[in-house]
């Protein structure tokens, strides 16, 4: 009787899991709270904090915070900084690199972004091998690309802990979505498959039970709205950057899902874009779509599920940019082989 009690307790969900995670880029607009609210999960025992500036005075302040873990700095300038930063780390954050202005496309921080963020896979392919990299960085559908190619050249990749952070465009849509219907937006969800980047963005409202009820321009306002909802950030912020706080939020919940899904927890599932079968035969090695989250990492990817006609058009636009992205991706890494 004492033994089953003590069998369930340590299996249940709640039970205490100690993990190590990384952010690198953890002084910027997003790392900054993203940092933050990792500090806040109780599933994190050790936090660590790495950036190319002020790495130890953001660590020193968010340490004060009296929850249940350690957080240290690591700078670029002490050796080994970053490798001490990744070494046996079970989950890497990389919201690396820089932001869009207005008038730009993620695209065009490819330039910058590409190379910040091979650096950072190639430190973590050579320090943290077993981790799970959860990837920010626009072009997200190119930086996760980059990683992968990386893991592989240092023989290390495993596609089931690689992971593009597309959470935003998820929680974006249950808010707009919510505006319109005037319901609790903590209650809505749409899914929400592709890539994170325009049209390579796709909302299945028909999915939903407003699929039939929402007007062809409402519905069209709706999808326009989700696909470039990080515009409207980078509009309003004017030249200061683009979506941080939202962002930092977003992170933190799929950083969470893979926590909870490494500590056996059951049922969890979050959209993400990942080294996926679904549309490999048609050349595209990555993409958007529910995801269950397990012990090991990705556990199943599912499929998109029933689309209308419109949606099927949409889909066909996404692939013909993603499979671009993707190779724009590969190409870059294989460069610097
Ligand atoms: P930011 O400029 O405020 O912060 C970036 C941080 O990265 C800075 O602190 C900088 O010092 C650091 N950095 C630069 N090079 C580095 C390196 N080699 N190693 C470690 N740190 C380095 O930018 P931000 O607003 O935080 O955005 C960061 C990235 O996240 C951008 O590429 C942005 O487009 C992207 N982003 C993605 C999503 C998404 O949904 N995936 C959402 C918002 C922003
Ligand atoms: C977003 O969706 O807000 C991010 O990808 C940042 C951006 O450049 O829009």
């Amino acid at each position: 009787m004492i033994f089953s009690t003590l069998a369930k307790r340590t299996f249940t969900s709640t039970a205490f899991n100690p993990y190590k995670v990384t952010v690198l880029g953890a002084c910027g607009g997003i790392g900054q709270p993203l940092s933050l609210l990792m500090k806040l999960n109780e599933k994190v025992t050790d936090l660590r904090l790495y950036d190319i500036k002020n790495a130890k005075g953001v660590a020193t302040d968010i340490s004060h915070i009296p929850t249940n873990s350690k957080v240290t700095g690591f700078s670029a300038e002490e050796a080994d900084g970053l490798n001490n930063a990744l070494k046996e780390s079970d989950l890497v954050l990389i919201p690396a690199g820089v932001p869009r202005k207005p008038g730009m496309t993620r695209d065009d921080l490819f330039n910058i972004n590409a190379g910040i963020v091979y650096d950072l896979a190639t430190a973590a392919a050579k320090n943290a091998p077993n981790a799970a990299i959860l990837v920010i960085s626009n072009p997200v559908n190119s930086t996760v690309p980059i990683v992968a190619e990386v893991f592989k050249k240092n023989g290390v990749y495993n596609s089931k802990k690689l992971f593009g952070v597309t959470t935003l465009d998820s929680i974006r849509a249950s808010r707009f979505i919510s505006e319109i219907v005037k319901t609790d937006p903590t209650k809505e969800t749409i899914n929400v498959i592709g890539g994170h980047s325009g049209i390579t963005i796709i909302p299945l409202l028909s999915q939903t039970k407003y699929g039939s009820t929402l007007t062809k321009e409402q519905k069209e306002a709706l999808i326009h709205r989700i696909q470039f909802g990080g515009d409207e950030v980078v509009k309003a912020k004017n030249g200061g950057g683009s979506a941080t706080l939202s962002m930092a939020q977003a992170g933190a919940k799929f950083a969470n899902a893979v926590l909870s899904g490494f500590a056996g927890e059951k049922n969890v599932i979050q959209p993400s874009y990942v080294d996926s079968p679904l549309y490999k035969k048609e050349g595209i090695e990555f993409f958007a779509s529910p995801v269950t989250l397990g012990p090991n990492g990705i556990q199943e990817i599912h499929p998109i599920g029933e689309i209308n006609g419109e949606e099927s058009e949409l889909l066909k636009e996404c692939k013909e940019t993603l499979k671009k992205n993707i190779d724009k991706g590969i190409k870059f890494a294989d460069s610097k082989k």
